[in-house]
Formats: C-alpha cells, sequence, structure tokens
C-alpha cells in the first residue's frame, strides 16, 4: 500500500519518503527492538539522513579505551600461532596481481557474474524486459554494486581492526591484529584499484552497511564491535567473496579474490577464537545474552537488507515498483546462492562462540537458518580448505538454474518458498 501512496509522489518527493519507509520497515522486522535499540542513532544517519550517499567523508566518534600491557608476556598460543602465519603470507598487491591485465567488464566469454545470476527467467519474462546487451551492462553494475560495497566494507574492516587492536587484553591478539590491520589496507588497495582501473564505476556505500558500521564504530564496548565486525561483517563477507570466487568469469578478479580470502579466513578464525573465550569466560548471563539477541537481529537485517538500491534507482526507479524489485533480488539465483553461503558460514561460528543458545536456536529455525548449525566453524576451516571446497564443490546455484530451466520448459514448481526470505516490503 505505502509503495502504491509513493509510486504517486513526484520523483524528488519520492527520494525524501522512501528511505523513511525503508526504516520503518526495518523496525517492523525487529523481533526484540531492545536489542538494537543502540542501534537507532547509526539508523538515523545511516537509513534517513543517508549520511553515506550525501557526505564525501563522514566523521565518526569513538569512545573506547585503548588497553596496554607492560609485561609483554605470550597470553594465547592460538592467536600467537595466526600471528605467525599472517606474517609469513603477506602478499603485496602490486607485485601479486598482474595489473597490466586486460579486463572488459563487458565481455560476454569472462563475464564478471554468469549471465544468469538474476535468472533468464525473471529478467525475460517479467515486467523488466532487457535485451541482451542491456543485460550484460546491468550484470556489469551489479557487480560494481557488490565490489564498491566490499570495498566500503573493507575501509570499516580496517579501522575497526585498528579499534580493536588497541582494545583487546590478549598481547598476542594485539599483535596479531596489527598483520589484519595490513591486511584489511592491502584489501582497501586492492579492490579500489580494480574498480577505478579495470570497472571505472564506483557505487556510494549502501545505507544498510552504513548503519552497521556506524554502530560498531560508535560502540565502545570492544567486544560489541568485535562481535559485529569480526564475526558478523567478516563472516558474511567471506561468504560473499567466496560465492564470487566461485561464479565469476573474470579471470583477473578470481585471482585477487584468491589472495583475499586467505587473509580473511584468518580475521574469522582470530574473531571466533577471541569471542568464545570472552563469552565464556568475563561475561554474565545477562551480558550474553544481549549480545545473542543483537547478533539474530543484525543476521535477519543482513539477510534481507542488501537489495541494490543504488542500481534500482539507476535502472529501473519509475518503471518498476520497489517492492517488485526486492521480489527479483530476493529471489534471484545469484543472491539465493548468497545468502546460502554467507548464513553456513556465520551460523556455525554464532554457535562456536556460544551465541547460539537453546533460546534464541527457535528463532533461527523459524527464520529457516538453523539447518547450517552443524557446519564447520572458523577454527576448522583454513583459507585453503575453504578455497579447495569452492573449488570443488556442487552449489545450491546449480540447483537453482535446475529449477529456473524447468519453469522456462513450464515443469516444475517455484521453489521460491523454501528460501524463507521474506520481501521485505
Ligand atoms: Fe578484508
Ligand atoms: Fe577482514
Amino acid at each position: 500500500m505505502a509503495n502504491r501512496l509513493t509510486s504517486l509522489l513526484p520523483g524528488h518527493m519520492r527520494k525524501r519518503v522512501d528511505p523513511i519507509l525503508e526504516t520503518v520497515a526495518i523496525m517492523r522486522e525487529v523481533k526484540n527492538p531492545a536489542a538494537v535499540a543502540s542501534m537507532v542513532p547509526s539508523m538515523l544517519r545511516g537509513n534517513v539522513l543517508q549520511l553515506g550517499k550525501r557526505q564525501t567523508s563522514t566523521e565518526m566518534v569513538s569512545g573506547h579505551a585503548a588497553y596496554f600491557d607492560w609485561e609483554y608476556k605470550s597470553d594465547f598460543p592460538e592467536m600467537r600461532e595466526l600471528y605467525r602465519r599472517a606474517k609469513q603470507n603477506q602478499w603485496d598487491a602490486d607485485i601479486a596481481l598482474d595489473w597490466s591485465r586486460d579486463v572488459d567488464p563487458m565481455n560476454p566469454e569472462r563475464p564478471l557474474l554468469p549471465p544468469d545470476f538474476f535468472g533468464d527467467v525473471i529478467l525475460r519474462q517479467g515486467t523488466v524486459q532487457l535485451s541482451a546487451l542491456e543485460e550484460r551492462k546491468f550484470n556489469y553494475h551489479i557487480a560494481s554494486w557488490m565490489l564498491s560495497n566490499f570495498l566500503h566494507g573493507e575501509q570499516g574492516a580496517l579501522y575497526a581492526a585498528a579499534q580493536v587492536t588497541e582494545s583487546v587484553r590478549w598481547m598476542d591478539g594485539k599483535l596479531y591484529g596489527a598483520t589484519q590491520v595490513m591486511d584489511e589496507g592491502r584489501h582497501v588497495e586492492a579492490f579500489h584499484r580494480y574498480i577505478d582501473e579495470k570497472l571505472n564505476r564506483l557505487y556510494v556505500i549502501n545505507d544498510n552497511l552504513f548503519t552497521i558500521i556506524d554502530a560498531l564504530m560508535t560502540d565502545s564496548r570492544w567486544d560489541m564491535k568485535f562481535l559485529g565486525m569480526q564475526i558478523m561483517v567478516e563472516g558474511l563477507a567471506l561468504g560473499a567473496f567466496g560465492v564470487m570466487y566461485r561464479i565469476t568469469g573474470e579471470p583477473f578478479l578470481k585471482d585477487m579474490l584468491r589472495y583475499i580470502i586467505q587473509d580473511e579466513a584468518r580475521h574469522v578464525h582470530y574473531g571466533v577464537l577471541a569471542l568464545r573465550e570472552h563469552f565464556s569466560k568475563h561475561l554474565s548471563d545477562r551480558e550474553r545474552r544481549e549480545r545473542e539477541d543483537w547478533a539474530f537481529e543484525i543476521a535477519l537485517l543482513m539477510r534481507n537488507r542488501f537489495m541494490a538500491h543504488e542500481v534500482y534507482e539507476e535502472w529501473f526507479e519509475g518503471i518498476l515498483p520497489r517492492s517488485e524489485w526486492n521480489n527479483l533480488v530476493l529471489q534471484s539465483p545469484g543472491m539465493r546462492e548468497f545468502r546460502s553461503v554467507m548464513f553456513s558460514r556465520l551460523i556455525p561460528n554464532l554457535r562456536y562462540i556460544g551465541l547460539l543458545s537453546d533460546r534464541i536456536a527457535p528463532h533461527y529455525e523459524e527464520v529457516g537458518l538453523v539447518k547450517y548449525i552443524a557446519g564447520r566453524n572458523a577454527s576448522e576451516l583454513t583459507g585453503d580448505q575453504m578455497l579447495h571446497e569452492l573449488d570443488h564443490a556442487k552449489s545450491e546455484y546449480d540447483d537453482v538454474n535446475a529449477v529456473l530451466e524447468q519453469m522456462a520448459s513450464g515443469h516444475g514448481e517455484d521453489h521460491s518458498a523454501d528460501d524463507h526470505s521474506a520481501a521485505a516490503e
């Protein structure tokens, strides 16, 4: 209904009203508002005022404590081992990658994303009719949107890693954290250079990503920063990089992601080590429950809220209702694959750090995420193993493509209800 009413408004007014309606929709999705109350100021800055879109730079004020240790004793052997591995596996993006290689983002033989990422059937038979050339351009823009948000997320990871390095109490964690800061700096460098030199298409930050980063940067509690950035954002990013690595037909991007995934696997491993120790020994029950509720709400928001509205506004605003676009995104084979892999990485990590108790598990079950619970967590999976799996595993994407082919030939059924992702509006 809201969509129908806003579609009657002139474009400039709709642009003002839509973010407010989006924010209301987000709040309506939240099952436990108290759990995310601390995020309301960030939501105002990110979703309503859209500071990430309207400014070329932003100051986020943080009030965390830097913790000094004057004894320098080694205090966490597994972190020390990660530090050693991180030092040995440093790479230089200038040398490791051959930047003279030519990349044509419109080349159909080396597509950034597979041509059926959004589903041939959906794009060709729905309200939207794109020519073959437009489809290639559209896929190029979707890929640029994703990679731009990877880059913005990496900038968040760089500063969060620096803050957490100051704040953690383990000396070995601080040393390890220093390597992560370097890693994230290199990721910012590599993603930016790829976007700038090869794609020539940088999108502004997605409002929801801005909100999450703003909330983490400004939270004074180090473990909340850590949970948000190291487990939720990094965990989802690792899943997203993995899918991109697996499905892209662009060899340079694939090579670059291969390097980055190996670093990210260490980051999430560090995250689960630190938080398992901290949550099991240093938190009261009430504090642990608070983090458990918060993680659940953030997981839901992340699942339903990366809708590529920036691409929609460029391509389909005024042609296709926003709600129809949201459905298209949620049901597209590629985005389903992204969600599936991201949560298969995240849920086992939440269980490992003690944030998936019997109290909260039914909530995950209700939204269809509990099926990932038995997967391996980040402490059981190195970057090499992850890449090996990505190179060899059969993907849900293949299944979805099979279903789409069946639908196109008039057989089979719509399996969209299997994925419990409710459309946002
Ligand atoms: Fe990174
Ligand atoms: Fe990272």
